[in-house]
């Protein structure tokens, strides 16, 4: 098992893949609404944790949304193998990277079903934020790295 970022056009369409699967598809989203229009920034950092069969079972990315602050977005572990330490694996990764790039925090806008996952990665909520399809209420969560 190892991490890295994709590269080639079948990496990328694995890693969206997951996101798709993990995201949208369980409330019936079309496809392609797993995609942002910064995905293809050089400046976003995505990350894949590939399995030794090469199946890509987690996901996540990392964008500049401040001078000194990022932002992680996608995180999506797949469903055989979430509560394994993938998710930690692919946050812990994703924040090594934010520190490389001199960024001191980090943000995100957590389901509130995954809440505790990022409050043991050491992130506290902040304030409630939006809810995704009518159902999903989010919580905007911060952490100093
Ligand atoms: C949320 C998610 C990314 C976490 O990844 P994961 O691989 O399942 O989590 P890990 O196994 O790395 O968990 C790390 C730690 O967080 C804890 N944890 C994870 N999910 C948790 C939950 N829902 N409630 C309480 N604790 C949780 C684990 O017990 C573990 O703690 P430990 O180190 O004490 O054993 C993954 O479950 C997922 O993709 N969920 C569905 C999609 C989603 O909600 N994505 C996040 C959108 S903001």
């Amino acid at each position: 098992m190892h991490l890295t970022q994709p590269h080639t056009p079948a990496d990328f369409a694995a890693y969206y893949q997951l996101r798709y699967q993990v995201l949208r598809q369980p409330w019936n989203q079309p496809e392609g609404s797993e995609r942002a229009d910064d995905d293809p920034d050089p400046a976003t950092f995505h990350a894949m944790l590939v399995a030794d069969d090469g199946t890509v079972v987690g996901v996540g990315r990392l964008h500049a949304s401040g001078p000194q602050q990022g932002q992680m977005r996608y995180m999506a572990v797949h469903p055989d193998w979430q509560g394994q330490g993938i998710g930690q694996q692919v946050l812990t990764y994703l924040e090594a990277e934010a520190r490389r790039r001199g960024l001191t925090e980090s943000i995100l806008h957590a389901r509130q079903a995954a809440v505790p996952f990022y409050e043991r990665a050491g992130y506290s909520v902040v304030a409630p934020s939006h809810t995704l399809f009518g159902t999903i209420p989010h919580f905007l969560m911060q952490k100093y790295l």
